[in-house]
């Protein structure tokens, strides 16, 4: 029997207004997924989808309301706090008066029977939602009117024309701003949308396709993307502005701003991007697709500038998840279109995705012409996995680089490097080199040598900017980071239980900046994420690593990084080691191991310190192995 997922439609949803608020800002939504999840202590749940405004704020806040909403509920009230968002209207800019819970935010007085005024306890993330686990700070009963079900409203509240006309499959005409549609051979010139009042120039027609409607607003329900880009293509579809590469070439890539972690261990304070590219000739081409959470913004990127056309080709560079987890969703979408790929493209992509029945296999310097646009394939073997390769198009002279000269950081309306200020994307860049490429830094650089062969006007990876004014500047910097040629600088790095190793680090400081150097950089490694840590050492000379003792062992958070860096190798540096320990030490001898495996260049002979650094010749020793470093550094 096909599973009928209509079921789903019949579980007991409620409908509430969600509100939050951050800083000066009061927003809310409508959900249907509130539950209470414990009795003792009071806590509930509540699913709320990702690109919600008010998902965002109560990320930041950490406090919410659910009002509960009745039968008496007027469609407007939906229209306002589910047709619209935050993000560009104010939605309480009219109450007329305020009603603030105990955690300061909002609740709605009117059309409720009660409301909760909760504080987030713990998140659960999903693809598409983070569920907020939160415990009721107050609760309130504000009428006796019944409580408003997800049904009720179906049957009740929800204006019928829209889900028959749906069901009907006749020819109708949508309102973009509230979504009312309406039903009828031809467009009267002077009609007026019944929910939100405005006239025939916001109607469009809308092919309807035999699906259901989705819900006019964002719930814990698990929509379909088929059917929401059938409800949205039409109308929204042939308004979206392209960002083009050029004439022929599109940019549909899509920014993370919701990922906290990278590969589940970077952090991401700004954001990644992930880039792809369309070329739209006799043949079309789409070049790496985008990470699964983002696939319904992403293929409406793509049908929009298709507008119903077909991918002939789509181009594997890479097939680490973040690029490829989109990829059964193409074929879904597109299930002639032929997979193009290396020798060692397909056994990792099929395990991941299961069998692809029609793939190309290119070999280097293999060409696959599109009309007037030419691929020809270049593998670049681990940068970042075996199978990577870049994809150089002849005409416009663009190479598609893939994870080769990215970045850190979501595209802030800039698209191009002539378009932002690149100082604020260098640190982003070279924290995603240190971390993702310069494990191969050689290879990089015989990645870069091979493209130095070529004519390139533009360079367009998936991660970060489309490089078209600067190339020399990027290029410049990954021979840079590549060939290791770091600058004059020192990365101290400590780790502390009670404060001493912290205290030793600060004289280690005074000794490396006393003897010349302007660029010292302290890290707490219980403190800062490694990849910020990994980024500066790759960038400075200079690397003194301090760990107290944990048991016979050094601190525990200190072992990553440690690990990073005998497994990343940053070459050429001057290291040095110190710590403190009390009754049994194991810190600095650890950090001896490490330097011994990893072949590190020990400037100075390390430093161990009993108890805190109060004595003389303890304090004498620290600086004087800062100052040591310092010189080896100035050469
Ligand atoms: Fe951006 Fe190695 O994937």
């Amino acid at each position: 029997m096909i599973m009928n997922t209509n079921a789903l439609f019949n579980i007991g949803y409620g409908l509430y207004v969600l509100t939050t608020r951050h800083g000066d800002i009061d927003n809310g939504c409508i959900v249907n997924t509130v539950m209470q999840v414990t009795s003792s202590p009071l806590q509930i749940a509540v699913s709320v989808n990702r690109n919600n405004y008010t998902h965002d704020l109560i990320k930041e806040s950490g406090v919410f309301n659910v009002s509960m909403l009745t039968t008496e509920t007027p469609m407007f009230v939906f229209e306002h706090f589910g047709f619209q968002s935050g993000r560009t209207v104010n939605k309480f800019a009219t109450c007329e008066a305020e009603h603030r819970a105990v955690n300061q935010v909002l609740y709605i007085p009117k059309y409720t029977n009660s409301y909760l005024a909760c504080r987030v306890v713990r998140t659960i993330d999903f693809d598409t939602h983070t569920m907020f686990i939160a415990e009721i700070m107050d609760a309130q009963v504000l009428s006796d009117k019944a409580s408003l079900t997800y049904d009720y409203y179906q049957q009740h509240i929800k204006p019928k024309p829209q889900a028959d006309a749906i069901k009907s499959g006749k020819r109708c005409w949508v309102c973009k701003v509230c979504g009312y549609v309406y039903e009828g051979d031809f467009l009267p010139d002077d009609i007026e949308c019944p929910l939100c009042k405005h006239g025939k120039e916001e109607f469009e027609e809308m092919i309807v396709e035999a699906c259901s409607p989705s819900v006019p607003f964002t719930t814990g329900r698990n929509k379909s993307a088929e059917c929401e880009l059938n409800y949205n293509t039409t109308y929204l579809l042939n308004n979206m502005k392209q960002i083009q590469l050029t004439e022929n070439i599109f940019y549909v890539g899509v920014n993370d701003r919701h990922t906290d972690l990278f590969e589940n261990h970077m952090e991401l304070p700004n954001g990644v991007s992930y880039n792809s590219y369309l070329i739209v000739d006799e043949k079309v081409a789409l070049i790496d697709p985008v990470e699964a959470n983002f696939l319904e913004d992403y293929l409406f990127k793509v049908k929009s500038v298709l507008q119903g056309r077909k991918v002939d080709y789509l181009i594997i560079n890479h097939d680490e998840p973040d690029h490829s987890s989109t990829v059964a969703a193409v074929l879904r979408e597109y299930p002639e279109v032929q997979v193009v790929g290396n020798a060692k493209t397909f056994a990792p992509l099929e395990a991941f995705y299961g069998p692809i029945e029609n793939k190309k296999v290119v070999a280097e310097g293999e060409t696959l012409s599109l009309g007037t646009h030419t691929l020809q394939f270049f593998m670049v073997p681990m940068v970042h996995w075996p199978e990577s390769m870049v994809t150089y198009e002849q005409n416009s002279k663009i190479v598609f680089s893939n994870d080769a000269f990215g970045g850190f950081g979501a595209l802030n309306g800039g698209i191009f490097d002539d378009q932002v200020n690149l100082a604020f994307y260098e640190d982003d860049m070279r924290r995603y080199y240190a971390n993702i490429v310069g494990r191969v830094a050689m290879q990089a650089l015989k990645a870069i040598e091979k493209l130095g062969g070529l004519e390139i006007k533009m360079i367009a990876p998936s991660h970060g900017l489309v490089w078209r004014s600067n190339l020399d500047w990027v290029l410049g910097k990954y021979t840079q980071w590549s060939k290791q040629e770091s600058e004059e600088g020192v990365v101290i790095v400590y780790g502390s239980m009670h404060g001493n190793t912290a205290r030793m680090a600060e004289i280690v400081a005074r000794g490396a900046a006393e003897a010349g150097i302007k660029e010292v950089k302290v890290y707490d490694v219980a403190k800062t994420e490694v990849s910020f840590i990994m980024s500066d050492i790759w960038k400075y000379k200079g690397v003194i690593i301090g760990a107290c003792a944990h048991y016979a062992n050094m601190f525990p958070n200190m072992t990553l990084l440690v690990h990073e860096i005998n497994e990343f190798k940053p070459k050429d540096k001057c290291y040095a080691t110190f710590g403190g320990m009390s009754w049994s030490g194991g810190g600095v001898k650890t950090l001896a191991k490490y330097a011994e495996e990893g072949k590190w260049n020990l400037v100075a002979e390390s430093v161990e310190v009993k108890g805190a650094p109060i004595r003389e010749e303890d304090w004498d020793k620290l600086y004087n192995l800062g100052k040591a470093v310092a010189e080896a550094v100035k050469g």
